[in-house]
């Protein structure tokens, strides 16, 4: 029903723009920004992105009313991001994974263990060289990549089988984004890579159609996945930031003073959203373990690392021309090879 009723609104929305009167508010005639995530009001994105309503308006408050839509209330991912392409919206998160199949680019930051450590991995995803060539690729698209949010480390949970070696997926279903790096990472590990939305990932643990997921830990606790999964295995796979993408004839109507306030608010976006990342995991995992029941476990990674590892030379024959950006990522490699 929830889904039906964002696709109603999603559809008004869309109407409400080809009419011309999407975007105006002839109450107070400010123009409405419209965010969407899918995360709950606990997410650090969440609390990141009301900072940036409060941010945008202090400084521009009598021309625009920002708006934050959470919890998939403007629909899946998949969903936000073709109506941020079409302008019906004006921004939305989604996962890098996703958006692999708007532009070829981002499959890089999708490659399983292409981050040493998430200090490499920070300086990374900080050091423009590196993600403008990616975030700029999505143009033509109809949007633009205007700053990245931590979404931790991905590992795998499951109901019932703790996982302490690759060979322990095996027969298993897992849920993965949808992406083909995902799926293909899932076919490699050995398990079988189920591919859905994640509001629909609670639903099919709990009905058993999948056996586990993989995640950061807040997804069992935020996202109650820790209430059916009680073990994850932290193997370390990815760390896939999350994208905030902004509709390209919006960002382009804006004056440069305007456009310049506008970068501010999204630098604070990625600060404030960081730090809150950090106690919320914190949190995530403390609740997870003692109130869920979940219990941790911590493999040898190398064994999954191992059988990933193809897929990284098959990118850069694929991709030639992220060869460059790809020793980048390798030089923060070897300056921060592990998080002390
Ligand atoms: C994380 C990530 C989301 C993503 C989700 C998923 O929660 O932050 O952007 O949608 O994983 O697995 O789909």
């Amino acid at each position: 029903r929830i889904r039906a009723v964002a696709l109603t609104l999603a559809a008004a929305l869309t109407l409400g723009t080809l009419a011309g009167c999407g975007g105006t508010s002839t109450a107070e005639d400010r123009e409405i920004i419209r965010i969407g995530h899918n995360q709950s009001t606990n997410h650090p994105t969440h609390i990141a992105l009301v900072a940036f309503e409060e941010f945008i308006e202090s400084k521009l408050g009598d021309k625009y009313d920002v708006e934050v839509f959470p919890s998939e209330l403007l629909g899946s991912q998949n969903e936000m991001v073709q109506l941020t392409q079409t302008g019906a919206i004006n921004f939305c998160v989604a996962s890098n994974s996703l958006l692999e199949t708007f532009s070829q680019n981002y499959t890089l930051f999708n490659l399983p263990y292409l981050f040493a450590s998430s200090t490499a991995y920070h300086a990374s995803m900080d050091d423009e060289n590196i993600t403008g060539p990616i975030f700029e690729s999505t143009k033509q698209a109809g949007f633009e990549a205007v700053t990245w949010l931590d979404a931790g480390t991905r590992n795998f949970y499951t109901v019932d089988k703790p996982i302490e070696t690759p060979a322990d997926l095996r027969g298993l279903k897992i849920r993965v984004q949808q992406s083909p790096t995902n799926v293909q990472m899932m076919n490699l590990l050995g398990g079988s890579a189920t591919p859905m939305g994640f509001g629909d990932v609670y639903t099919a643990l709990q009905s058993k159609i999948i056996d586990g997921a993989e995640n950061n830990e807040m997804a069992l606790t935020d996202n109650g996945h820790g209430d059916v999964c009680k073990y994850y295995s932290y193997d370390m796979h990815q760390m896939i930031p999350d994208i905030l993408i902004g509709n390209i004839a919006f960002l382009d109507s804006l004056s440069e003073e305007e456009r310049d306030i506008f970068e501010e608010g999204f630098d604070l976006v990625n600060q404030v959203q960081r730090e809150e990342w950090v106690t919320a995991v914190e949190k995530a995992k403390e609740r997870a373990a003692n109130e869920q029941g979940v219990q941790f476990i911590y493999p040898d990674t190398k064994p999954f690392q191992e059988a990933c590892a193809p897929m990284h030379e098959a990118m850069l024959e694929q991709y030639p021309d992220l060869a460059p950006i790809y020793d980048a990522i390798q030089a923060y490699n070897e300056q921060y090879p592990s998080d002390s």
